[in-house]
């Protein structure tokens, strides 16, 4: 069943009702200043920092799922609506949200008047703009009142929800003419505001929450809307909000249009007053005053248009197939944005105030989000890389506004380090800036010992070759890429974090995982020392990498499929000797992926094993046979019920690890087999089942083990979006980014047909004609680049040229 549609034209997402399975969710903003906005008009708004600059107020768990957000209310006589439905959930006469990139249109109409709404985040400006435009259909004059409504929250959104003995005191406002001003903590250590604001006179205001809904009445019922007019509070403590009353009279077939903007101003310290008590609001004036019409709005809708156009321009393919194209050509580069943009930070199932930047996560990120904007992903290496420790092991997370590690959590994910080699290598592929190598990095942000970027390199991979256990294979620390494979965790009471209880590391348990890593990031540092005249450490490095896959070939093969791990007593983890969990997907994945068994057959048999025992109708499942008992020794993995998560779920990250193998061993067939069963446009038709947005990707769906096989969960902020696109664009459509340029290998099922494909690389446009007379499913028989054959898959790159015109032919 589905809920809506795909508008490809539009690049949105139709949906058609309000009581979609999910609160379905889209993202405003591409820089600073962001908001989540579900579709029933739900969600928050934060400025760079979801935890620490959170400007309006969510409620976590609340009995009614999606509450608080920016509400409109009209009320025409007795009735009070939405446009978005909730929070009065007074059924519409009709209903209609689109959720566009980086923008959100909802529609709505009841007892002929009509009100619609278009809200985004302009470029370059810590706003967010909202439209309502009002219709009278009907035949008859119409009286009505728009009333606006924002809940603040008190700026660090994890104080806010639990310190109400102070936080109850401390709310402050000021009002001005339409402009509300929220200023809580301006007078003492904050140098920041916010607006909210409309572009026409208003007939009431209020910013108390207790005066506009009334003590114990819900969002549903505010009192001040049922009696049509507001009182014009000033808050003081409590709960500030922002509404606005507006007035209106409509003709028939009269429309009136207002703009709204929520903004977030930061003075200098010593500018903050206009006088005592009085803020300084010349740059709210400023910045409000860019938007005052109609027109203003407009010709902002239209550049953040444009703007998205051209990053999606930078990959584009015309296929046969609708799934691919809409996929790869809107909604996959979209979701890789956002998730660069939050990286596990702010979404429905992430609360913004747990977790920050992932160290590993923002470098996986970086691999479907490099080509759109490299200059953003180089500003997220150096990032990244200052938050690391001197002996190349690293945060596990930091936070985006203060840009340092966070000590909650520590370091000891010791697959960390070579995910910066990963994000790195990646970046230098695709923009040939060595430069960034020579750059000096600090070390867990102490610019005293800051070393090279390269040098980073090096002691992230150091980390592994210091780090080995008794088989020669990576200590696992606390866990590796699977944040649930605890093997030196030991946790006997709960509420203990896996993650931070136990020691750190220990001297025995191993990661085969973080072994088939060492050798595929291994090999690309290796290919970055040799790029930069290096022969020595390159063969250094060359050397780790043989000795590594010798050690995984000798106790990480287990007969029929990569082994998983050992555990801290050297038992195997991912085995046919174990009773449950006798199998696990990332090894296969990842050793495939980095090379290993390819010529000894070996990877061929990991892969057919995945498939007899991993595979479902929904995607690849991490591991079988689920663990139904909680193991001491294994941690939080076998702690989830079968089926979800880590134990036995589909974890949608690794299946791309499983489509890419597919393709390292020629199998397109197949390796677009896993690509479709979880591609959103692709199970579209399952919502109902599947339950989260059908326009992105979500963390995890339930296994085959569980009571909701098929179920998914955590849409949005997951590694798998930049997965998937290095996957289908990379591997199966084969445009791969070298160090010395782009290399075409497509490994496409037999019947795909031909495509063609733009692709912006380094500033040149090529335009790549892939034909494929003979059905195969991998092999380049014949490469023109503007009409000469050249020998080999890559196209050597040469920045003298604009346009370059290839034609592939497979077989
Ligand atoms: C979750 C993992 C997640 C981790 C993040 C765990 O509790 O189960 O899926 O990666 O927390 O720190
Ligand atoms: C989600 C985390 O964000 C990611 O870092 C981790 O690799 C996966 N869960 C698997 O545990």
């Amino acid at each position: 069943m589905k809920y809506g549609f795909f508008d490809d034209n539009n690049k949105e997402y139709v949906i058609t009702t309000p009581k979609t399975p999910l609160p379905w969710i889209n993202y405003l903003g591409c820089t600073d200043f962001f908001t989540l906005i579900s579709n029933t008009c739900g969600g928050y708004t934060f400025y760079k920092d979801a935890k620490l600059l959170r400007m309006t107020r969510y409620r976590y768990n609340d009995t009614t799922p999606d509450t608080n957000g920016k509400y409109f209310y009209i009320k025409d006589g007795d009735t009070i609506w939405n446009p978005g439905w909730q929070p009065t959930k007074t059924e519409l006469d009709s209903y209609e949200c689109r959720h566009g990139i980086g923008y959100s249109k909802f529609c709505g109409a009841k007892n002929d008047i009509e009100a619609s709404l278009i809200t985004f985040v302009p470029i370059g400006d810590p706003v967010e703009l909202t439209k309502v435009t009002i219709t009278n259909k009907g035949a008859n004059k119409k009286e009505i009142q728009l009333f606006s409504y924002v809940e603040w929250c008190l700026w660090n959104a994890d104080d806010d929800m639990k310190n109400y003995q102070r936080n109850l005191s401390i709310g402050e406002v000021e009002v001005l003419d339409s402009t509300i001003y929220h200023k809580t903590e301006y007078r003492e250590r904050r140098n920041h505001y916010a607006v909210y604001s409309v572009n026409t006179p208003i007939n009431g205001f209020e910013t108390s929450r207790d005066e506009f809904r009334g003590a114990y009445n819900g969002p549903d019922k505010p009192a001040a809307v049922l009696a049509g007019k507001l009182n014009n509070t000033i808050a003081s403590g409590w709960y500030p909000i922002a509404s606005h009353q507006i007035d209106i009279v409509l003709a028939p077939g009269e429309s009136k249009t207002f703009v709204f903007a929520l903004g977030y101003i930061e003075n200098p310290d010593d500018d903050k007053w206009e006088k005592p008590g009085v803020i300084n609001k010349t740059k709210a004036n400023t910045l409000l005053s860019k938007y005052q019409t109609s027109e203003d709005f407009d010709n902002a809708f239209a550049a953040l248009c444009d703007y998205w156009d051209n990053l999606l321009r930078k990959f584009h393919i015309e296929s046969k197939d609708e799934h691919v194209n809409r996929m790869v050509n809107i909604w996959n580069q979209y979701q890789c944005m956002v998730t660069f943009n939050m990286s596990r930070s702010a979404s429905y199932y992430e609360t913004g105030i747990g977790r920050g930047m992932g160290f590993r996560d923002s470098c996986q990120d970086l691999l479907g989000f490099v080509h759109l904007i490299p200059d953003r992903a180089r500003e997220r290496i150096i990032d990244i890389a200052s938050t690391q420790f001197q002996d190349g092991s690293a945060y596990h997370q930091y936070q985006p506004l203060t840009k340092k590690g966070n000590s909650d959590i520590g370091s000891g994910f010791n697959d960390d380090p070579l995910w910066l080699i990963a994000g790195t290598s990646a970046y230098i592929r695709e923009t040939g800036d060595t430069s960034i190598l020579k750059k000096m990095v600090p070390y867990d942000n102490d610019m005293s010992v800051a070393t090279t970027l390269m040098e980073h390199l090096k002691r992230s991979f150091d980390y592994i070759v210091t780090h080995k256990g008794p088989h020669d294979l990576p200590l696992i620390g606390r866990a590796d890429w699977n944040d649930c494979l605890n093997l030196n965790c030991f946790s006997e009471h709960p509420g203990e974090s896996f993650q931070c209880f136990g020691p750190s590391e220990g001297p025995v348990a191993e990661s085969v995982f973080i072994a088939g890593m060492f050798v595929k990031y291994g090999r690309e540092y290796a290919a970055l020392c040799k790029l930069m005249g290096d022969s020595s450490e390159e063969a250094r490095v060359l050397s780790e990498v043989d000795k590594m896959i010798a050690a995984i070939e000798k106790d990480g093969w287990d007969g029929e499929w990569f082994v998983r791990a050992y555990d801290a007593y050297s038992h195997k983890v991912g085995s046919k000797e174990c009773d449950e969990g006798q199998i696990y997907i990332e090894p296969q994945g990842m050793c495939v992926m980095a090379g290993v068994g390819i010529e000894n057959g070996n990877a061929e048999k990991a892969l057919n094993s995945v498939k007899d025992k991993l595979d479902t109708k929904y995607g690849v499942m991490i591991l079988q046979p689920a663990y139904t008992k909680y193991h001491l020794e294994l941690g939080e993995i076998t702690s989830y019920p079968p089926g979800y998560k880590e134990n036995a779920g589909i974890f949608c990250h690794n299946n791309p690890w499983i489509s890419i193998a597919e393709t390292c061993i020629g199998r397109g067939n197949r390796a677009f087999e896993v690509y479709k069963k979880t591609c959103p446009s692709y199970i579209e038709d399952i919502s109902d089942i599947h339950r989260t947005e059908p326009y992105v990707y979500s963390q995890m769906v339930a296994g085959a083990d569980a009571k909701f096989h098929g179920e998914a969960k955590n849409s949005w902020l997951t590694g798998t979006a930049a997965w998937t696109f290095t996957n289908i664009s990379q591997y199966i459509l084969g445009i791969y980014p070298t160090l010395d340029g782009l290399s075409v290998n497509p490994c496409t099922p037999a019947d795909f047909g031909d495509f063609n494909i733009t692709r912006v690389y380094r500033g040149v446009t090529y335009n790549i004609e892939i034909k494929n007379p003979n059905k195969v499913q991998k092999g380049v028989a014949s490469l023109l680049v503007d009409g000469k054959e050249i020998k080999g898959n890559i196209i050597p790159f040469d920045s003298s040229k604009k346009v370059v015109n290839v034609t592939a032919t497979m077989n």
